[in-house]
């Protein structure tokens, strides 16, 4: 078997173009951009990147960007002020603080500092519990852009998911635990492993969907995958590139060589999950610039 390649780009441009799309009709409406504030503290090199990468996508379909750069030392107290200024700013529709935040500051404190209606990340206690209760109250919330991007992406593939076997490997707030809810809602039997679970590869060799984020590169070998399997690979690592050890070369989580005779489709990396991580946040955002127009929460 030679699994079908899941391409992030081309499910990502769509997601853009549709948000494209929501972008003119609110400018059409009410005359205004939506708009996202992005907050950067300190010089991680991963995040600078991201960052970038988010101000060109956005402009692209257009939605205005705000870039709140600011220094590693900033108090948490000033983190929490200019998060205030945000909320109450009429015209950001959508806030974002990048993590990982410096040691200092609780990323938990400053996240719930965000006004919900403007939470793009999902990553609201508010919004996380919606998510987590599911139903009618997933139309109120906000759903974390990776996991949703992994969503969009299975769905394309298995319209109907319901009775799979989903296992994912890692139980981040960001990616693990919400990709779980998701699952769960569409019906899945859900397994999460993590790295106290005993013996991964056994539970890992029953699933119908495997997401792996679990940011180890090439960890998931093929025999951990069961024949026919759909794989969602959400790690993106930076290692050294074997055939030229002066240059480095991005992996995901999972062996993609091997893992393409023994899965029935798997995502690449790069271009996998990582364009569909923006393409959902613009989505996000644009989502929340029509909601602040009708509710407050
Ligand atoms: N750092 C890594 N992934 C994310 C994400 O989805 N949102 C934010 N805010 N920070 C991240």
């Amino acid at each position: 078997m030679t699994a079908t390649i899941i391409d992030g780009k081309i499910i990502a441009a769509e997601v853009r173009a549709e948000a494209k799309v929501e972008v003119e009709k609110f400018v059409s409406l009410y005359n205004t951009n939506p708009c996202l504030a992005v907050v950067l503290v300190g010089e991680n090199p991963a995040s600078q990147v991201y960052v970038r990468t988010k101000s060109k996508m956005a402009k692209e379909i257009g939605m205005d960007i705000e870039d709140h750069i600011k220094d590693k030392d900033i108090s948490e107290k000033d983190l929490i002020d200019l998060i205030a200024q945000l909320n109450n700013d009429k015209k950001v529709n959508g806030i974002l603080v990048q993590l990982p935040l410096p040691e200092h500051i609780d990323s938990r404190v400053i996240i719930d500092a965000i006004d919900p209606i403007k939470d793009a990340d999902g990553f609201h206690a508010l919004n996380v519990g919606r998510n987590s209760i599911g139903g009618d109250l997933l139309k109120k919330s906000f759903v974390p852009c990776t996991p949703l991007g992994c969503y969009l992406m299975l769905k394309k593939n298995i319209p109907n998911l319901a009775g799979m076997h989903a296992v994912i490997i890692g139980r981040s707030n960001i990616v693990g635990k919400p990709m779980a809810q998701l699952l769960l809602e569409e019906s899945c039997t859900v397994t999460t492993v993590h790295s106290k679970t005993k013996d991964i590869e056994t539970i890992t060799r029953q699933a119908d969907i495997l997401v792996a984020a679990v940011g180890r590169p090439l960890m998931v070998k093929a025999d951990w995958i069961k024949p026919g399997a759909v794989v969602i690979d959400v790690g993106i690592n930076r290692v050294e590139n074997p055939s030229d050890t002066s240059k480095t070369m991005l992996v995901g989580d999972v062996d993609y060589v091997n893992a393409m005779s023994v899965a029935s489709a798997i995502t690449p990396v790069p271009g996998g999950v990582g364009p569909m991580t923006i393409a959902c946040l613009l989505r996000n955002t644009v989502q929340a610039a029509f909601r602040q127009k009708i509710s407050k929460i």
